[in-house]
């Protein structure tokens, strides 16, 4: 049996918080290894990154999600009872209500709302003098979203109610005041969307039968029962937050643009095919979440190393999407790498990999994906705008990241 290299450091989590998305990818060019243990919040954790580390991080058999999460990110982030720390058959099942959310003709409905958010905010930016693009599409993407679910937004909430989503997101990975800011943010998200759900359950409030809040609120299990209103509260959440994070993404798509500005005319030309190219490349070279988190259910050999029971493992994300193993020049922003990919499950992950109904695989992934289309389609043919000066770094340390600045643009027109 090999042994699973051990970091001589007696505990890595300052390291990590040093190192940031790249914890574990340094680690491993270091030690000429994929895979790694070390004390992380004082608990051996085994990390490791590739394709054969993601196909053995899903399944299902051998790992499972109860107790992974750190408390931290529960507290903001995640929060209590959702689909995320559940597995098995509970797991497929409160999974099931999530997939069912996104037919092709739900998923064209919610970029059609957000487009039409786009153009109007896109008006009130031609008078001002310049906006920061990324608050702005936080909104954008909270009121579509909220209407696509059946929550109802009036306009005095709108900046209100994206905060609350945007802090659970923002301080999901820090310590101190924006943690703290997180964790109130999450309680007020849930107060809100738990009266919405009372609402819908005691007919206050009528909502169509394929949105997110129908579907959450009048859940009924096999044996007829509801789900608790606190899953609920947390699982629709689970929606709203996430689809207000692919802002992230769309700021990462903004500055792509702006640093390679001969992909403008190659989105023009290249159409819906080119798009998505330049939407996936998106998505593998901008960091978001740098790690998923799992525990072994039991002890089991793989390659050698030997896995013991309840061990915490962390799959690197990040890493995987950046290993030199699977992809050329990695650290090259290069859309056309995607026209040559093959829709494998395990070696592009940055939304989690496996399948989406049995595995932890995101719920939204398709969802991301045709908003950050639409959003690309609208910036490139609708919006003219200048990038003015600015710090447009992305720090790999901050986990979420976003370019220093938050996107700021300035003369700004309608096409
Ligand atoms: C900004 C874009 C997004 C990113 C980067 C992202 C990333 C992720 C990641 C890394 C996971 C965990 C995978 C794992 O634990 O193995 C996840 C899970 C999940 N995501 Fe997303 N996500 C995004 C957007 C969305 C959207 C738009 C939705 C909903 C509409 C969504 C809903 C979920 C849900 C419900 C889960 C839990 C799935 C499960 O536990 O089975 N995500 N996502």
């Amino acid at each position: 049996m090999k042994e699973i290299k051990r970091l001589p450091a007696i505990d890595s989590t300052l390291a990590l918080a040093f190192d940031g998305y790249e914890f574990i990818s340094k680690r491993c060019a270091r030690y000429q290894t994929d895979i790694f243990q070390t004390r992380i919040t004082l608990e051996n954790t085994i990390c490791f990154r590739g394709e054969e580390a993601a196909k053995l991080f899903y399944d299902t058999n051998k790992f499972s999600r109860k107790d992974a999460a750190p408390k931290r990110v529960k507290e903001t982030l995640l929060g209590e009872g959702g689909v995320q720390g559940l597995d098995g058959e509970a797991h497929r099942q409160r999974k099931q209500i999530f997939m069912q959310l996104m037919t092709p003709e739900r998923l064209t409905a919610l970029a059609d709302l957000t487009e039409q958010q786009w153009r109007t905010y896109a008006r009130g930016w031609e008078n001002r003098s310049h906006v920061i693009l990324f608050d702005e599409v936080e909104e954008i993407l909270c009121r579509a979203v909220c209407e696509w679910s059946g929550v109802p937004l009036e306009h005095k909430e709108v900046a209100q109610h994206t905060r609350e989503l945007s802090r659970m997101i923002s301080g999901a990975g820090r310590i101190g005041p924006a943690h703290w800011r997180a964790k109130q943010a999450r309680n007020q998200a849930e107060q809100w969307i738990s009266s919405v759900i009372e609402k819908i359950r005691t007919h206050q409030l009528e909502v169509p039968q394929q949105t997110a809040a129908y579907a959450f609120a009048c859940y009924k299990n096999s044996a007829g029962e509801p789900m608790d209103i606190h899953a609920a509260t947390v699982d629709l959440l689970n929606v709203l937050r996430p689809t207000v994070a692919i802002g992230r993404y769309i700021i990462f798509a903004a500055l792509a643009l702006h640093q390679h500005p001969e992909e403008r005319s190659r989105i023009r030309d290249g159409g819906s095919d080119y798009i998505h190219l330049f939407t996936q490349e998106v998505r593998r070279f901008y960091p978001f979440f740098p790690f998923a988190s799992a525990r072994t259910r039991k002890e089991f050999d793989w390659q050698g190393y030997h896995f013991p029971a309840g061990i915490r493992v962390l799959l690197d994300l990040y890493g995987t999407n950046h290993d030199p193993d699977l992809w050329e020049r990695p650290d090259e922003f290069r859309p056309e790498r995607f026209s040559r990919w093959t829709e494998n499950h395990f070696d592009f992950i940055p939304q989690g990999g496996g399948n989406y109904d049995t595995n932890h695989r995101c719920a939204g992934e398709w969802l991301t994906i045709q908003l950050m289309e639409r959003s690309l389609k609208f910036l490139v043919n609708h919006l003219t705008y200048r990038v003015p000066p600015q710090n447009l770094d992305v720090s790999l340390t901050l986990i979420p990241t976003l370019p220093k600045s938050h996107f700021r643009i300035a003369e700004v027109g309608l096409l």
